[in-house]
């Protein structure tokens, strides 16, 4: 939800933050906008509705020199994408230039207070609020710049995270955070800043991830300094980033969303890579907590879309192999429910960008009211995995394309290695079942590879159905998440509406719509509920509907009935929702590059949704 990027000592900052724009435009699409500070001490910003193309090709005949400068690619909270509304923001005498991801739920009162006083605004976004209120602060009072964004942000209620230039002060750059993530990357004469580390990778692998509350200070001439909004030092904590910039780019394929689905045999061996040694399931996070894990008396999973959905399979997992019960529940849900939380409960938050606002929210409500707190996080480093007492990274490299595909596997594979390693420890799976369990598991990157060579049939069979408006998805078990997934694939990608279900719960109602203009995907590998979704086939069958069958290789049965089968090679139920994804993320891929649809930013969306 917003990138920002930052740098400052560079010779030529506006190619630096352009690139750093185009990494971060995942996060959202809509404007875009730079500030640069010119040798002449000119403060230029310049804005534009659209994509960060659309604002290189207007700075095209513009001034965009500078070693010091601020960009922003933006998802629109506070009024509609637009020139305007794009940042940064400036304060009313021009000297202070903002950029802002987050939200500022107080805006209103401010604005109103600020209008007051004289200011008067150009742009609809809480963002110039707060740049106003700096610099009013600054000029009311006459304290330093520091000194104003100290005090505006001890003023605002929300999430933010900020970068703020001034033009009286050429050697100095300002960020600061709360709730929304920054890192800042130390380079050999130059400083960079980014909401995450793409921007930075090509210049340093020395990263300091900024935590709530801090504000940093970073400065041409002097080592990086941070203080938290109530005027403490704060410790300014070096890491060693592990990313390479290959990781962030095409590698020839149309869309990074391709190569994410194509990544996944490798993105797998990396997840699993280290943790099933001897036909055992090793985890550091479970080794390390034992008897938190041996005495759990409730899994409590929070999360968001696709990894929700990978929360409702884990429950499936936990409870088959760990025995232990589980509650699922939306982030943002649980985060207003009141919810009963008691030491002995496990909160497991998936995320895979680990900075999404809910899922941190929900995270810190029960580590507050006394839940073990466990991650399972893709980017590390990120706010959840800082938030959480331990956790199973599930490292398949950066995610890029919006729709989640080889995160969604990852956390599926560590859910299932999670709970074999906690079943392990109590005891409440066979040796003989963990071995045969981690096998297969093991075997899950060679799977992956032979389920991807149905990607030829699926863009055939995407053809056909291109232009249909309505889609079903209906699994059972272990796969009725599985069907949600699959349908909300569809529907942000392709813009198709879709609907996934419990198959046997179409006939609760569902089942009236459907006739042989409404498609519906069944989810059917050979497991325990095989016959009832075959009744379930036959159902829509004799109502006229079309279905595209995901079967398990050999299934000659669901073969006679489907209108088109795709097979699967044979998996324990348990890891049956990682190998059916496959057809699932490339039939929705497919129709989506037929419709003509911007695979990679659709509309409305952004990778990593740090605003409530
Ligand atoms: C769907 C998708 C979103 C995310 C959701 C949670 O393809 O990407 O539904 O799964 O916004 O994001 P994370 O996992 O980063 O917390």
């Amino acid at each position: 939800m917003c990138g920002i990027v930052g740098c400052i000592g560079a010779e030529n900052a506006y190619s630096i933050l352009i690139k750093g724009l185009h990494r971060l435009e995942y996060r959202g699409y809509d404007s875009a906008g730079v500030a640069l500070l010119n040798d002449n001490g000119e403060l230029n910003v310049y804005k534009s509705r659209g994509k960060v193309n659309d604002l290189e090709r207007f700075c095209e005949s513009k001034d965009c020199s500078g070693s010091l400068g601020i960009a922003h690619t933006r998802w629109a909270t506070h009024g509609e994408p637009n020139d305007v509304n794009a940042h940064p923001h400036c304060c009313q005498n021009g000297t202070l230039a903002l950029v802002h991801n987050g939200t500022i739920e107080n805006y209103a009162v401010l604005r109103e207070a600020l209008e007051q006083h004289g200011c008067s605004f150009r742009s609809e976004t809480d963002t110039e609020v707060l740049v106003q209120l700096i610099g009013y602060i600054k000029q009311s009072s006459g304290c330093s710049t520091l000194e104003a964004l100290r005090e505006a942000l001890q003023q605002v209620v929300g999430a933010y995270a900020v970068a703020l230039v001034d033009r009286e002060q050429p050697d100095c750059l300002y960020a600061a955070r709360k709730s929304s993530p920054l890192v800042i990357g130390i380079g050999d004469g130059a400083t960079f800043l980014g909401s995450d580390a793409s921007p930075l990778v090509e210049f340093t692998d020395k990263v300091v991830y900024l935590k709530d509350n801090e504000i940093a200070i970073i400065s041409r001439s002097e080592p990086l300094k941070v203080i938290t909004n109530d005027n403490t030092p704060g410790k300014v904590d070096i890491k060693t980033l592990k990313m390479s910039v290959s990781q962030l780019e095409k590698g020839g394929y149309p869309h990074f969303m391709l190569k994410e689905i194509f990544e996944q045999p490798d993105t797998l061996h990396d997840c699993i890579r280290g943790r099933i040694v001897d036909g055992k399931v090793l985890l550091s996070g479970v080794r390390d907590n034992e008897e938190v894990f041996r005495s759990a008396r409730r899994i409590i999973i929070v999360a968001c879309g696709t990894s929700w959905h990978a929360g409702l399979i884990g429950k499936r997992l936990f409870l088959d192999l760990a025995r232990i019960p589980v509650e699922v529940e939306y982030a943002s849900e649980f985060r207003y429910s009141n919810p009963v939380v008691n030491r002995g409960d496990i909160v497991v938050a998936i995320s895979q960008s680990g900075e999404t606002a809910d899922t941190l929210a929900a995270l810190q409500i029960a580590r507050e009211r006394g839940a073990f707190a466990y991650g399972v996080c893709n980017v590390v480093g990120s706010s959840i995995a800082r938030e959480t007492d331990s956790g199973t990274y599930i490292h398949v490299g950066p995610e890029i394309g919006v729709a989640s595909t080889k995160a969604f596997t990852g956390q599926v594979t560590v859910l299932a290695m999670l709970a074999l390693a906690v079943g392990q420890l109590r005891g409440t799976v066979s040796a003989e079942q963990v071995k045969e369990i981690a096998a297969s598991i093991k075997a899950l990157p060679g799977i992956i590879r032979t389920t991807l060579k149905l990607n030829d049939s699926i863009r055939h069979l995407s053809g056909i159905y291109t232009y249909v408006h309505n889609f079903l998805y209906l699994g059972r078990g272990v796969n009725f998440p599985t069907a949600l997934e699959g349908a909300l694939k569809l529907k942000e990608i392709s813009y198709i509406h879709a609907e996934g279900y419990p198959a046997a719960e179409m006939k609760h109602g569902p089942i009236a719509l459907i006739d042989n203009e409404l498609p519906t995907v069944f989810i059917a590998p050979m497991d325990d509920l095989h016959e009832k979704v075959i009744s379930n086939i036959q159902q829509v069958k004799a109502r006229g509907g079309s279905v595209i069958a995901i079967v398990t290789e050999g299934d000659e049965t669901i073969a006679t009935m489907a209108d088109h089968t795709l097979e699967i090679p044979r998996v324990p139920e348990c890891l049956s929702p990682v190998v059916s994804a496959i057809p699932l993320q490339l039939l929705a891929y497919h129709i989506a590059v037929m419709k003509g649809r911007d695979v990679d930013m659709p509309r409305n969306l952004a990778k990593s949704v740090t605003v409530e």
